[in-house]
């Protein structure tokens, strides 16, 4: 039983699917390091980064996540989905939801209500969060949850190494298969402008810094108020997954909440065995922005040594601007039948390095904006591709991979 509110609650809500899809190029951090002039270990050390995701000039945020959403759709069924909410800050369209391509390409019944959602890196959460409510309003329904990002900044910007793609698929559920919600949870926001990408902008801008500062400054408000509601001590979280701009953070905010409530600074080996599964995919993919924290789930259930059914998971969920979450959730026993472990590995092992020539011609790639006929080649691009541009539209095709 839970209580949420002022309301009492019997009903699990939570994940019952959970998949997630990473370009199949990237850039190793040595590289930009020697390019740069940076010393590497301040890259895998400093920010606990080893490689970024690049993706093909046939890939964006609607193919990433439908690369994410076919597995999960055809292990779970299409029936009785009957929303498709799609989290991003790489929007393609000012218009048009992402999510309309996604269904179809998905294959989605004509009955789905599709809609995209933003408040950056906080958006994948927002969307689990509607979905929890209108499934708690309907136990019946399933949401799609998508989240897809390119995180982009100014070559040789501070922002640099901490890019990445990447994006994850959730269906929302009653009486979930992997995670089930907990009831205690603490918000905190603010006005404020730590990093932003005005409309005229491909790229990001950062108070990099500053962002960072804030970024532990609302965790520690948020946490406050997730003990408040009866949310766990952070020692007594089995495990926990952060948003991770960089992985380095997750450590920063562990030793934050649990140095707060002792007053003793925590081992490394106690932060290792409460961080490091769930930060692994991440130092692979670099930042995927609204996906990320849920990468990071991913990435803790496939890749944890100890089955985890019965354990608690505490989330930190960030989006700059600035949007704020601490939660938890309970792992259901039996959950890793339901995983895509092996297909997760075997995406992250077969991925090609670049040179840094090849980053940076795929970098200053854009998709044409004269309104003309651009048909794009194929690269290794998974299940669905960007076949090409043509007045003004994206057409997107299945690539058979
Ligand atoms: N060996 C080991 N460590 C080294 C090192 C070396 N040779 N050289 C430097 N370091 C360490 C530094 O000591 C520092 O560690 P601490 O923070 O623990 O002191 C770390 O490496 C980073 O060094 P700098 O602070 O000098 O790095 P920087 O200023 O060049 O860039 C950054 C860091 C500001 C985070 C930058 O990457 C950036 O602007 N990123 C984009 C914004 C961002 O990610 N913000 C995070 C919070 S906002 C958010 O979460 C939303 C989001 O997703 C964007």
């Amino acid at each position: 039983m839970g209580k949420w509110g002022d309301e009492v609650y019997v009903m699990k809500v939570g994940i019952d699917r959970i998949s997630f899809y990473t370009p199949a190029y990237y850039l190793p951090l040595d590289t930009l390091a020697e390019v740069r002039g940076a010393e590497a270990d301040k890259f895998h050390i400093g920010l606990g980064q080893d490689t970024m995701a690049v993706p093909a000039p046939d890939q964006d945020i609607v193919t990433l996540a439908a690369n994410a959403g076919l597995p999960l759709v055809e292990a779970a069924g299409r029936e009785r989905i009957g929303w498709v909410l799609f989290a991003t800050e790489s929007g393609v369209d000012q218009s048009k939801a992402a999510a309309l391509p996604c269904r179809g390409l998905l294959g989605l019944p004509e009955t789905c209500r599709c809609v995209e959602l933003k408040e950056a890196c906080y958006g994948g959460t927002a969307a689990v969060r509607l979905a929890e409510a209108i499934v708690r309003a309907d136990p019946k329904e399933r949401v799609l949850v998508l989240a897809a990002d390119v995180a982009r900044y100014d070559l040789g910007s501070p922002g640099e190494p901490t890019q990445g793609a990447g994006a994850v698929a959730m269906l929302v559920a009653a009486e979930p298969g992997i995670l089930s919600l907990d009831a205690a949870r603490g918000v905190h926001t603010e006005d404020i402008m730590d990093f932003w990408r005005p409309n005229y902008r491909e790229e990001a801008l950062a108070e990099g810094r500053y962002s960072t500062r804030m970024y532990l400054a609302t965790l520690g408000e948020a946490y406050a108020r997730y003990r408040a509601a009866g949310g766990a001590a952070v020692r007594e979280l089995d495990r926990l997954c952060f948003h991770m701009p960089f992985t380095k953070i997750a450590r920063k905010g562990y030793s934050k909440l649990a140095k707060g409530d002792a007053g003793v600074e925590p081992s490394e080996e106690e932060m290792s065995g409460k961080l490091d599964a769930g930060t692994a995919y991440n130092r692979k993919t670099g930042n995927t922005y609204a996906a990320c924290v849920w990468e990071g789930l991913v990435s803790l259930l496939d890749t944890d040594g100890e089955d985890l059914g019965g354990k608690r998971v505490g989330f930190f969920s960030y989006g700059s601007g600035c949007m704020a979450e601490f939660f938890s959730g309970t792992v259901e026993k039996g959950y890793r039948g339901r995983l895509f472990a092996e297909a997760h590995r075997a995406m992250l092992e077969g991925r090609t390095a670049l040179t840094y020539r090849q980053y940076e011609d795929i970098f200053q790639y854009g998709v044409p904006k004269d309104g003309g006929d651009h048909v794009f080649a194929p690269y290794r691009s998974g299940a669905f591709r960007l076949a090409g541009v043509s007045g003004h539209k994206r057409k997107y095709e299945a690539a058979g991979e």
